[in-house]
């Protein structure tokens, strides 16, 4: 296949959440098929309750390398998602040197543990502030060039498998990504007139930090009967999802292949949800 028969070239995504685990991987895939990328992480400690390491710079410098190794422009810089002024200007030069925007993967998230009447106030308040209102300054960053570049677009956004079924001991992080999929789905209601899409994927565990975080087995320790709600899902279950077949779904949003869908919550579960 020629440069310019790539499914998403000429076009421009924005990744955030893009130093390691799922991002890099949606970075790299959508620099694959044709895309330049503009990326954002806070690549750094983002809230006190995570059981798991902060990613590093030295993680987002992997990012930006595995994206020109595929022969495409990245424009990378730390920016929190909290931080609506960075993420305008981020995205404001990324347009600028790119020239337009078309695709919006809002990925960035934290998970953490807790019964919902123990967790501290700041523990309820930076997933929301991250999961929710990060989204939320991501699509006002991004949305206004989208529509101005006059060439429709797709908004992907990362929910989670919690995000349609509620587990118990993370009912901060269940509220944020169910929040998730309201937005998502006003949002492509809003759109739709521009020819923009709006969808939400909803992965059950990944295999990344977060995915393989070790502070759930002591919440599952302590109240073992909590397992019963993360059970397998259909397909054989015998390890986490590969970040890579996540990005399977997020290309394909991405392209004109899904043509069709918006307003769709997309599951990523092996059939987790259904069982
Ligand atoms: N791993 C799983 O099992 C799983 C399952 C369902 C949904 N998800 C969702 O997938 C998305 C990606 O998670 P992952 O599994 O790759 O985890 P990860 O921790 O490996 O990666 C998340 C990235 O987001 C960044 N980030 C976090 N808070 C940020 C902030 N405030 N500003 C900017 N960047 C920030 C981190 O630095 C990190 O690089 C998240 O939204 C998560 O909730 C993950």
């Amino acid at each position: 296949m020629s440069t310019s028969e790539l499914p998403l070239a000429g076009r421009v995504a924005y990744v955030t959440g893009a130093a390691r685990g799922q991002g890099r991987s949606h970075c790299v895939r959508l620099a694959r098929a044709g895309a330049d990328v503009i990326a954002i992480d806070a690549c750094a400690p983002v809230a006190e309750h995570n059981g798991y390491a902060a990613a590093t710079p030295e993680d987002l410098a992997e990012t930006v390398a595995l994206v020109e190794s595929e022969g495409r422009k990245i424009l990378a810089r730390h920016v929190d998602v909290r931080d609506a002024d960075g993420q305008r200007q981020v995205v404001a030069d990324g347009v600028e040197q790119f020239g337009r925007l078309d695709i919006v993967v809002a990925n960035a998230g934290v998970l953490n543990w807790g019964r919902l009447w123990e967790i501290p106030a700041q523990q309820w308040q930076d997933i929301i502030d991250i999961n929710l209102t990060g989204l939320f300054h991501t699509v006002q960053a991004a949305v206004p060039p989208i529509i101005e570049a006059g060439n429709g677009g797709s908004i992907i956004t990362i929910s989670s498998a919690a995000g349609i079924k509620a587990v118990p001991g993370s009912a901060h992080y269940c509220a944020s990504k169910f929040g998730v999929v309201g937005l998502t789905n006003s949002l492509a209601v809003e759109l739709g007139e521009f020819g923009i899409r709006v969808n939400s994927i909803h992965p059950y565990g990944t295999d990344t930090p977060m995915g393989n975080d070790l502070s759930m087995y002591k919440l599952l320790q302590d109240h073992p009967t909590y397992i019963h709600s993360f059970s397998p899902g259909a397909l054989p279950t015998d390890s986490l999802i590969a970040p890579n077949d996540i990005s399977d779904i997020v290309v394909w949003l991405a392209s004109d292949a899904s043509s069709l869908v918006t307003a769709a919550q997309i599951p990523a579960d092996k059939g987790y949800l259904k069982i």
